[in-house]
């Protein structure tokens, strides 16, 4: 039996990665699974959590326990997440999302014309993790944020750097390279936390690395809240 030391917490997890449209047929998009999200969501529920999963392109079954809310693009994503994250005492941010978009999606698909292709211009997508930090310290809310990064060296000063830019709580961060993490079953990661904290994760099923995770999170939460 699993400890019930997620009940009465409701968290928002994002999964997936975003498809940025260039015309009716065609993306710009990236080789996320959705596998270490939805094995975050899975967990949860099995610890007792009331589980949203904001799901981006993910192409697996619905987690049991979970609620699921469908998305594509990284706009989509950021009003999903801005929507949801009221209430919630732990958003953890998985999704792979597009730094650019397209500027216009063209309304018909694109046709050869035999002159020179037209460039398409791209506009940065707005950085949801940092903007739910913000959204946070507005509201003075007792939220555990956490983010995901993939480096593939330096991984520890790199992903200070990236914490401390963020602002969020915990940054789990994968060693890439190598065929490791984007669509295999496995997984590790090195978690830095915001006090100072590093915990290594050895290489292991998605699951067990996310129950790795809620066990950060879970210390991380206000006592006897709910
Ligand atoms: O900066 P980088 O993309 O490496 O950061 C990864 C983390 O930031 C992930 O948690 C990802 O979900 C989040 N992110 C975001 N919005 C973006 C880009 C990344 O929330 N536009």
């Amino acid at each position: 039996a699993v400890a019930p030391d997620l009940a009465g917490r409701r968290v928002v997890i994002s999964a997936g990665g975003t498809r940025e449209a260039i015309d009716p047929v065609r993306f710009i998009g990236n080789h996320s699974s959705g596998r270490q999200g939805y094995a975050l969501a899975r967990t949860a529920a099995a610890r007792g959590a009331d589980v949203t999963l904001v799901a981006a392109n993910v192409d697996l079954p619905d987690p049991a326990g979970a609620r699921v809310v469908r998305v594509s693009s990284a706009v989509e994503l950021s009003e999903a997440m801005a929507a949801e994250r009221a209430g919630a005492d732990a958003v953890v941010m998985t999704a792979a999302v597009a730094d650019f978009r397209p500027v216009t999606s063209a309304a018909s698909k694109i046709k050869k014309s035999g002159a020179a292709p037209a460039p398409i211009e791209l506009v940065e997508n707005p950085d949801i993790l940092a903007g739910l930090v913000v959204d946070r310290e507005r509201e003075g809310l007792e939220q555990t944020i956490v983010g995901f990064a993939a480096e593939t060296d330096d991984v520890i000063a790199n992903g200070r750097a990236k914490l401390a830019r963020k602002g969020c709580d915990l940054l789990v961060v994968n060693q890439v390279g190598g065929g490791r993490a984007f669509g295999t079953e496995d997984n590790q990661a090195t978690v830095l936390a915001s006090d100072g904290a590093v915990v290594d994760i050895p290489t292991g099923p998605k699951e067990a690395l996310a129950d790795r995770v809620w066990d950060l999170v879970v210390e991380r939460l206000p006592r006897g809240a709910r």
